[in-house]
């Protein structure tokens, strides 16, 4: 051990012990631009508590900074608050060191830990609701089901007001700093909003209930632990509110216009979708997909209140890149938006009408057939694509109220 990671003291009792991943940049197709942390916490209670673990590489760095509290032998529970190889890469090589007395986690994650990692009895299911004491201190556990694995769940420690959340109120976000309150607030909300974005954004009807039930539990959290990025203490009710917002995904004023051109015809009739966006009232994002990441669209989408989307037609089909961002928008569930499809061809034309069709099963509202232009729009085509856009912020406009 080289003795450099040490730990963080988060309250009297919990401490955080886990791994900065400076590097990643794609994390399963999500890009994580300022890289990820890899949350674990200990207690250090009369039974020693190590919640989550951390991905297999970074293992010898969570034990460096648990060393440096105790000996990792002396630890009695681990729980594991959600199985995604992020959490547990490393659980069963922790658990062969340390030979802890308990391992809990959820039914579900029982289960899916088992699968991982061939466990036979190693893992003790826990029940919504179920209390485990620590001696001096006592954790109750909340099912928080498919947000966003079926195993997933939170632990709150009751003596320290500690909520640990997992991926819950996380981010992708590698920093010295351990609190959200020490990190710049629009580098806070644009990674929040990221990570909801790419994340959550499927799972937001659960969202919603997932705050009403933690609302109506009573329990006093005072500190939000969750397994990525920053921990919460002074900004609660701040991303309490965020998360309510961002799962009802109501109606906005702002539209994303996402594209991709061949030969700039199809920019053309996205930039003059754009102005009529503009003069329909609406703000407006335009994306071309040489420019931008699936991720940056997830990020925008979820404010959006209007999706229109254009490509090139190449070999009868869109353009790959938007094959690429379609299926992973059509993955995240958007809701509430208004859209419309468009696109240049030379002689087959398919693209526009295939973008209209995954609109259609993403259940955006369309508001017009699909808008093609032959080879280089002109002064009429490109009326239409300013027709298009300000009959997408009309609509847009009728379902804000
Ligand atoms: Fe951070 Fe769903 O794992």
């Amino acid at each position: 051990m080289s003795g450099v990671y040490k730990p963080v003291q988060i309250t009297d009792k919990v401490y955080w012990v886990g791994a900065i991943d400076w590097i990643i940049r794609d994390f399963h197709g999500y890009t994580t631009k300022r890289g990820s942390t890899y949350n674990a916490y200990l207690i250090l209670a009369d039974k020693v508590t190590l919640i989550d673990t951390v991905k297999a590489p970074f293992k010898e760095e969570m034990l460096e900074r648990i060393s440096a509290l105790i000996d990792p032998r002396e630890i009695d529970y681990i729980i594991s608050d959600h199985s995604e190889m992020d959490h547990s890469g490393c659980l069963a090589e922790v658990i062969r060191e340390v030979n802890p007395e308990k391992v809990f986690a959820s039914v579900m994650g029982a289960k899916a830990l088992k699968e991982h990692f061939q466990f036979e009895d190693e893992i003790t299911p826990v029940k919504d609701g179920e209390k485990l004491s620590l001696g001096n201190m006592t954790i109750t556990f909340m099912e928080t089901r498919m947000l966003h694995w079926p195993d997933s769940m939170f632990s709150y420690l009751h003596e320290e007001s500690v909520l640990f959340s997992q991926d819950a109120f996380g981010m992708h976000l590698a920093s010295d700093e351990r609190f959200a309150d020490q990190i710049k607030q629009d580098i806070i909300e644009y990674e929040a909003a990221t990570y909801y974005g790419n994340i959550l954004l499927p799972y937001s009807p659960l969202i919603g209930k997932l705050l009403d039930k933690v609302a109506a539990s009573g329990l006093d959290i005072r500190i939000v632990a969750p397994d990525h990025g920053p921990v919460w203490r002074k900004d609660l009710p701040w991303i309490l509110q965020q998360y309510r917002t961002w799962s009802e995904q109501n109606p906005t004023d702002k539209a994303v216009v996402l594209f991709h051109t061949m030969w700039h015809s199809t920019e053309h009739m996205a930039r003059a979708v754009e102005e009529g966006l503009l003069a329909g009232g609406a703000r407006v994002k335009v994306m071309s997909m040489g420019s931008y990441h699936r991720s940056d669209v997830a990020y925008e989408v979820l404010t959006a209140g209007g999706l229109v989307a254009g490509s090139s037609t190449l070999n009868n089909n869109m353009l790959p890149a938007m094959a690429d961002v379609l299926t992973y928008l059509k993955g995240l569930r958007p809701v509430n938006l208004v859209g419309a499809a468009f696109g240049s061809y030379g002689w087959s034309g398919e693209a526009a009408k295939q973008l209209h069709d995954v609109l259609a099963e993403m259940k955006v509202d369309l508001v017009s057939e699909p808008l093609k232009a032959r080879y280089v729009p002109d002064r009429d085509a490109l009326q239409k694509c300013f027709d298009l856009g300000r009959t997408v912020a009309e609509r847009m406009k009728g379902a804000l109220g």
